[in-house]
């Protein structure tokens, strides 16, 4: 597969490289198809940061699976979560009764998906699971189950594979870390 290996100058270090996140991900959807073996299954992708990873983890899945998309934004155009978190775009299935899998690209403080899930659980679903490809503990405000998680990380401002600094670096195929003296808030 040819993918872009380029490494911008904004980038310090790259902490995780394209085959360790697709060894990763395969391993979880391992998990997946051992836990959902004989169910229907909804990916809910929660844009735009897990588009990426929502994508490598479906082509994985040996499973019958329908794949939705929700907005939900915390960040704006800041580097910290501004604590409000607000829906963009709602998602368009009907999840009552449906086994759903919400798709992370990162836990940070945990106040996106702890909204995201009490707003999906109002609807019914027979089951509500998260699956995350990292988690930042550092500054956790709310504490939830991550219920398959691909890696933990340190306290670094992280982009690439879906995630953004100012709309910009989501294309890397990899995670890297943004120099920090770079990050203006
Ligand atoms: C990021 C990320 C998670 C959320 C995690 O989204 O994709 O959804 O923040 O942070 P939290 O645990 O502190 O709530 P963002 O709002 O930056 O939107 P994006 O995915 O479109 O970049």
């Amino acid at each position: 597969m040819t993918e872009a290996t380029y490494k911008p100058k904004e980038l310090s270090q790259i902490l995780l490289d394209a085959d360790t996140l697709q060894k990763r991900i395969a391993e979880l959807a391992q998990e997946l198809n051992r836990d959902y073996a004989g169910q229907e299954l909804i990916l809910l992708c929660v844009l735009k940061g897990s588009a990426l990873f929502t994508v490598d983890l479906m082509k994985n899945l040996d499973l019958r699976v329908a794949v939705d998309f929700i907005s939900i934004s915390s960040y704006g155009e800041a580097t910290k979560s501004t604590g409000v978190v607000k829906m963009v775009k709602d998602m368009e299935e009907d999840i009552k009764g449906k086994h759903v899998l919400v798709v992370e690209d990162i836990v940070d403080t945990g106040l996106t998906l702890d909204y995201l899930r009490r707003v999906l659980q109002m609807r019914e679903p027979a089951s509500l699971k998260i699956c995350s490809l990292l988690s930042k503990p550092a500054h956790r405000k709310v504490e939830l189950p991550i219920d398959y998680l691909g890696f933990t990380i340190e306290d670094y401002f992280v982009v690439g594979y879906g995630l953004d600094y100012k709309s910009f670096y989501r294309n890397l195929p990899y995670i890297g870390v943004l120099d920090p003296t770079l990050l203006d808030d």
